[in-house]
């Protein structure tokens, strides 16, 4: 090897690892400068699910959102301005709700620590916060995000769609570093909240040529969830629960899926592989053995990095 490639081969593993120390999430990023940061959102959190039942489910997936597009950065947060729609008024995002939750967060942070603690990762604590407070597994948030600069309604088309199969979930969740273990673990977010009949309107009427109904569907649920969502419905509001005990951190979700009962084609999808259906039969029987895989794949997601700044304000750049 000339020592020309050496230095070459060097200087590039120098650069990676310093752009990767730059990034690097830890534990005690706040210690110093806010270390009351996690609590006083632990508060939020609490206090506004007392008033709204739905907040904690609202709160899981803003964080899914926010870091499947951009990374974790806040980028979902921003609002539109001018001539820029934002994230939040993309297609998949205009069911994202309970936005004030972070504001109301933020701004108590802000009175404490102005400008050090970033809207990316508060929204990550406040998503952890939201499974503890739904009786799931804790565990402690990697800190250090940035939030971003960047918010386009146009890059929501990169989000996973409840009609995808599972080759097309495979390719999103490995764009971005997650594998099939990963999928099947943080699709266990579906234990918590509801969903709108558009989301599952495709396995209900006109599933395909043969089928008005998806045959991986049981019957009864399907004639439960046509009732619900007929036809052409105008209802906008319509929809149903994702699971039964849908305010509660548990594994349902996966027992339902073995029992056709899930709600999206995405989730129906887990048991199309051999790898993925082992690991829902696994979720399906140990409560024990989810949680752990969550905790893990949570961190692992809510590790995609992406920001420069703190922002003050989380709907506006600085
Ligand atoms: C695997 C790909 C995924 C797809 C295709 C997907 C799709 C969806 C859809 C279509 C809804 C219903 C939206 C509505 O009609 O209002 C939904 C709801 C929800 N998703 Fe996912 N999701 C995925 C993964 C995740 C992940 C990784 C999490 C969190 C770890 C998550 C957490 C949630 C929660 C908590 C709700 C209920 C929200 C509420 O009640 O406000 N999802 N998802």
């Amino acid at each position: 090897m000339s020592m020309a490639i050496v230095v070459a081969f060097l200087t590039s593993l120098f650069f990676i690892s310093v752009s990767t120390l730059g990034n690097a999430l830890s534990l005690n990023y706040y210690d110093q400068t806010c270390p009351d940061a996690e609590l006083i959102v632990s508060k939020v959190v609490k206090d506004e699910t007392t008033k709204d039942k739905t907040v904690p489910a609202a709160l899981l997936r803003m964080h899914f959102h926010d870091c499947f597009i951009r990374g974790c950065d806040a980028s979902v947060l921003l609002s539109s301005k001018g001539k820029n729609t934002a994230e939040k008024d993309g297609p998949p995002n205009v069911s994202l709700h309970a936005f004030y939750v972070i504001d109301n967060a933020k701004k108590e942070v802000e009175a404490l620590c102005p400008g050090v603690v970033s809207c990316a990762d508060i929204l990550a604590f406040a998503a952890r916060d939201a499974v503890v407070i739904s009786g799931g597994p804790i565990w402690d948030v990697p800190k250090g995000r940035k939030d971003g600069r960047t918010s386009k309604a146009s890059e929501t088309i990169q989000m996973p769609a409840p009609t995808f199969n599972i080759s097309q979930l495979q390719q999103s969740f490995s764009q971005r570093g997650l594998s099939m273990e990963d999928l099947v673990a943080l699709s266990g977010g579906h234990t918590l909240g509801f969903s709108h009949c558009s989301s599952f309107q495709n396995r209900i009427h006109n599933f395909n040529s043969k089928h008005d109904i998806d045959p991986s569907m049981a019957p009864s649920f399907a004639g439960r969830l046509k009732s619900i969502c007929p036809v052409n419905s105008q209802a906008k509001n319509a929809g149903t629960t994702m699971d039964p005990s849908s305010t509660t951190f548990d594994n349902t979700y996966y027992k339902l899926i073995l029992q056709g009962k899930s709600l999206f084609s995405s989730d129906q999808a887990l048991l199309t592989s051999p790898t993925t259906k082992t690991l829902v039969s696994k979720f399906a029987t140990s409560k024990e053995a989810f949680s752990n895989a969550f905790v893990k794949s949570m961190i692992k997601m809510s590790s995609i990095t992406g920001g420069q700044e703190v922002r003050k304000n989380c709907r506006v750049v600085n």
